[in-house]
């Protein structure tokens, strides 16, 4: 496997940032693809308040940005706003490493990481307890694919690492049935229309549509017509709670608070458009879903933070 390695120096709210952006040369690629495992297991472990679990994680939005947005707040009517929901750090790598793990587990930068092995995150919890669990990273060259990709005709970033929660862990990496559940959105699509989606779900779209190498309207644009047929699609709309949220304001001030809205049918009739201001962080998704399913918790960030329901 052939890869180049750029190193980018450039500012950050004042403080410079390295960068790695390690992209896989495209013949290499297209040699793996041929034989990646692709699996798509399917459950119905029956929840307290829903069935099923699906978060869409955008990018670098201060919370009024985002309020302020005609797409996402469409969204808003048809959901709960969290109007007190905090991110975990800066920059974006460790929110996604946490909200999967609980904690940060040393992750300070966006420059590649391996997790230990001996570090478990909430698939062990999933699994241990038979809950389906899939990831879809918009951009993904195939199931499992463990470096970056950009877009093979304009050079752009398109998928990249860091915005993919469980693939620093090596107990996803090591297991060939996790990383077999690691896909992208052709995947998504097809076990949409297989209903063969699973139980829990984490969701990136790539860098223009996550708002990263863009801005928050065409951030708001991709989801409202992202989820808006999703929400009257009957394979998807099983019990479902949906958390559209941000790894991370723009503006490295505290608070780190984000934007947020839980949507689905699992959300009563009367709630919608309604607000809470309940402290809430990304650990809060790993306390929901444990809540819901009865499966315990790691003992991290998750043991302390406030469920949704
Ligand atoms: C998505 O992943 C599948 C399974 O590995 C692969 O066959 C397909 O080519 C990928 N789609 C894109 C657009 O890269
Ligand atoms: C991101 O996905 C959109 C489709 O939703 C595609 O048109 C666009 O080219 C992708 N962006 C990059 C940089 O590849
Ligand atoms: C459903 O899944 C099978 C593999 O199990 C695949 O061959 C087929 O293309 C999928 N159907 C659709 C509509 O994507």
């Amino acid at each position: 496997m052939r890869s180049t390695i750029v190193f980018l120096a450039l500012p950050v709210s004042g403080v410079i940032a390295q960068i790695q952006y390690t992209s896989t040369a495209s013949a290499a690629v297209e040699k793996a693809r041929a034989t990646a495992l692709t699996l798509s297991p399917t459950s119905h472990v029956q929840g307290k308040t829903f069935d099923r679990f699906v978060t869409i994680w955008l990018e670098n939005t201060d919370f009024d940005m985002a309020a302020g947005d005609p797409n996402l707040k469409y969204l808003a009517t048809q959901g709960i706003t969290l109007t007190n929901y905090n991110a975990i750090t800066h920059p974006s790598q460790g929110n996604y490493v946490a909200a999967v793990g609980g904690a940060l587990h040393g992750v300070t930068g966006d420059s590649f990481v391996r997790i230990p092995n001996s570090e478990k995150t909430i698939v062990d919890l999933l699994d241990a307890k038979g809950v389906s669990w899939g990831e879809y990273q918009q951009d993904l060259p195939y199931s499992g694919f463990q470096g970056n990709y950009v877009n093979q005709k304009n050079g752009k970033n398109d998928y990249v690492r860091k915005h993919n929660p469980l693939i620093s862990y090596d107990s996803v990496t090591e297991d060939v049935n996790r990383l077999a559940k690691i896909k992208n959105f052709t995947m998504f699509e097809r076990d949409l229309a297989n209903n063969t989606l699973p139980q829990w779900m984490f969701i990136t779209p790539n860098m223009t549509n996550d708002g990263h190498d863009t801005s928050v309207t065409t951030a708001g644009k991709f989801t409202r017509d992202f989820v808006t047929p999703l929400l009257n699609n009957p394979n998807f709309m099983q019990k479902t709670l949906v958390l559209i949220t941000f790894d991370e304001r723009e503006i490295y001030i505290s608070p780190n608070k984000v934007f947020s809205i839980l949507l689905g049918d699992a959300v009563p009739e009367s709630m919608k458009g309604t607000k809470d201001g309940t402290a809430y962080n990304h650990y809060s998704q790993m306390a929901t879903v444990e809540k819901n399913w009865n499966l315990g918790g790691l003992g991290k960030g998750d043991n302390g933070a406030k469920p949704f329901f």
